[in-house]
């Protein structure tokens, strides 16, 4: 697979200061919505931008859009995504404190990883952030966290570590979709969880 930059290494012309204003972020949304820089634009149903708060304390980071994602336009809506909102619900946080995006806006055939899909949509990703400009980050599975940090590959090597990425809090986790499928996997997601909630506690992140 071809070395991929990470959302800082992302420079101009793909990249463009959003406005901290919601038109801003609503353009942002409408330059999204009518990308066409691979050829997953041209088979998606919906692309999939964000939800939640655009003030968060914390964001979500999950890989691409399943087949429910892409039919209601809304990331995390399938399975993985009521194990998420159960996490979160879990760790205490209200509404307008999360957001969750992913690192591809529209649904790759098979939910399979695409190089060219990943690097057409980097300078969005990297614009979502530097406009939500959360305090802490949780990329969940591998090619989330390849976006922020290549260097704490594998996933199982940094999941439920705390890591610092532009001098923020970096706290990756499994995918939650792969917390479903072994349960290894959900062992180590849960404890993850109980790792974050410690790591969220006012007296650590304000
Ligand atoms: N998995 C993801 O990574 N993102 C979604 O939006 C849904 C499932």
């Amino acid at each position: 697979m071809p070395k991929l930059p990470t959302v800082d290494e992302v420079t101009v012309p793909g990249r463009r200061a959003v406005p901290r204003s919601r038109r801003g972020w609503q353009q942002l949304v409408r330059e999204i919505d009518s990308c066409r820089r691979c050829p997953l634009g041209y088979a998606r149903q919906h692309v999939v931008v964000h939800r939640g708060s655009l003030r968060p304390r914390v964001v979500f980071v999950g890989e691409a859009p399943g087949e429910e994602e892409d039919r209601v336009g809304r990331p995390f809506v399938g399975r993985a995504g009521r194990r998420l909102d159960t996490a979160i619900e879990s760790l205490g946080l209200r509404s307008r404190e999360f957001a969750i995006i992913n690192v591809f806006k529209c649904r790759p055939p098979e939910n399979r990883f695409r190089s060219d899909a990943a690097l057409a949509c980097r300078p969005f990703l990297a614009q979502q952030l530097d406009f939500l400009r959360p305090r802490v980050v949780v990329p969940m599975g591998s090619h989330a966290l390849e976006a922020f940090r290549p260097d704490a590959l594998p996933i199982l090597r940094s999941a439920g570590t705390r890591l610092q990425w532009r001098g923020r809090l970096l706290f990756p986790l499994v995918h939650p979709a792969a917390a479903l499928h072994a349960p290894a996997l959900a062992r180590r997601w849960e404890r993850d969880l109980r790792r974050l909630q410690r790591a969220l506690s006012p007296t650590e992140v304000k």
